[in-house]
């Protein structure tokens, strides 16, 4: 068992339609600690960087445009396990299939326009905190809930 760290960007959709307290209460409500938030305008580098596994896809460049077109919300979330965890609360990428209680099967209907953006694995995670954060901006503290989120033996 692990503690690890986890980034989660409010796309714009996310931004404009007005859902940035209820998900960043869905995360805290789990039991998350919250160690990195930040508004931000992404720039055509970096999302070329975030994005490069669909770079050559017809629809990047759409993608593109949308996740320029206001500011998003980057969050570093830290917790046991937390990446699947997280993952598990975002839903699959097309919100109109996503599991009911997933933020996009509550709040999306689009593949692109789906509010959040997740890290999908550990390795990643590592990776795409790091785009998004420098170590300044990561913080680390003791959140006393943790005694009640967590067992002894997890917390050890
Ligand atoms: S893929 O294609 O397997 O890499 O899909 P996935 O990793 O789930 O998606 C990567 C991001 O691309 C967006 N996406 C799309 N946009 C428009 N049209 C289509 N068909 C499409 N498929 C995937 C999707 O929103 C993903 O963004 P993130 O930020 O990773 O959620």
């Amino acid at each position: 068992m692990a503690m690890e760290r986890t980034l989660v960007l409010i796309k714009p959709d996310g931004v404009q339609r007005g859902l940035v307290g209820e998900i960043v209460s869905r995360f805290e409500k789990k039991g998350l600690k919250m160690v990195g938030c930040k508004m931000m305008r992404l720039d055509e580098a970096v999302l070329r960087e975030h994005y490069a596994h669909i770079a050559d896809k017809p629809f990047f460049p759409g993608v593109s445009n949308f996740m320029k077109s206001s500011p998003v919300l980057a969050m570093c979330w830290e917790g046991l396990e937390c990446v699947e965890a997280v993952r598990l609360i975002t839903g699959v990428t097309k919100g109109r299939a996503a599991d009911a209680g997933t933020i996009r099967g509550d709040f999306a209907m689009s593949v692109s326009c789906n509010v959040i953006h997740t890290s999908d694995t550990v390795e990643n995670a590592t990776k795409e905190v790091a785009r998004f954060f420098n170590s300044d901006e990561l913080h680390e503290y003791f959140k006393s809930e943790a005694e009640h989120v967590y067992n002894e033996e997890e917390r050890a």
